[in-house]
């Protein structure tokens, strides 16, 4: 499949929220993504509910949520009903993950989990039958404008081949310092899904950005 493009929002301009909205909307990015950031699973904040749901009212494209957030199981649902397409929840923050992938399904979205660097994705070889997409971070999670590490193109690789060989249907998202240098490279080791945040909104063309990561191959 061709992969999709998901724009993160997370260094745009919040004041101007509307229009970062309507430039995603007019632009080639597949999907929106929003970073949801509890000040305790990562050290920083970011926004909640009301903005999810005021996104959800304009945007013309899913949302893609990424909870980075303690014990996600108590949002599951208010994440739903603020208008969640997929909702990924980080593997280190659930204890019990097959039953909060089930429920995130169950209630009709998406089921994503996301992995720290540091977390191998042999880990997930007992939940792939029940999750639509894994998020191999590419930077610890926390904050926009970070720089790429480079050995996850290894377990990128390597949940390709677990994907495959168990003939799954789950789709590979990368997320943290993804720009059109690297794109192609990701794309060619297994990714389908890019998420950029900084590389778009740092750029003096956003759409023209997300046109370059759309057409990386
Ligand atoms: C980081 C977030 C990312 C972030 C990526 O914790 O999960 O989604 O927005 O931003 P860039 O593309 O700036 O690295
Ligand atoms: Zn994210």
């Amino acid at each position: 499949m061709e992969h999709l493009v998901s724009t993160s929002i997370l260094n745009s301009d919040f004041l101007n929220l509307g229009q970062v909205v309507k430039l995603v909307n007019n632009s080639l990015s597949d999907w929106i993504h929003l970073d949801i950031m509890d000040g305790v699973f990562v050290p920083n904040i970011s926004f909640g509910f009301p903005i999810v749901a005021s996104v959800k009212g304009a945007s013309a494209k899913p949302l893609d949520v990424h909870l980075m957030i303690v014990d996600p199981d108590r949002y599951l649902t208010r994440f739903r009903d603020a208008g969640a397409y997929n909702l990924t929840v980080q593997y280190e923050a659930c204890i019990h993950l097959q039953r909060t992938v089930t429920e995130i399904r169950n209630l009709g979205m998406k089921a994503g989990v996301a992995l720290n660097p540091h977390t191998p994705v042999s880990l997930l070889k007992n939940t792939l039958p029940y999750i639509d997409m894994v998020l191999i971070m590419t930077v610890n999670p926390g904050f926009g404008g970070q720089t790429f590490i480079q050995e996850c193109f290894s377990k990128v690789r390597e949940l390709r081949k677990m994907i495959d060989d168990g003939g799954y249907n789950v789709l590979i998202e990368v997320d943290g310092g993804i720009e059109p240098s690297n794109a192609p490279s990701l794309v060619e080791a297994g990714v389908n899904v890019l998420v950029a945040g900084h590389s778009i909104f740092g750029s003096a063309d956003p759409e023209e950005t997300i046109r370059k990561l759309k057409h990386s191959s």
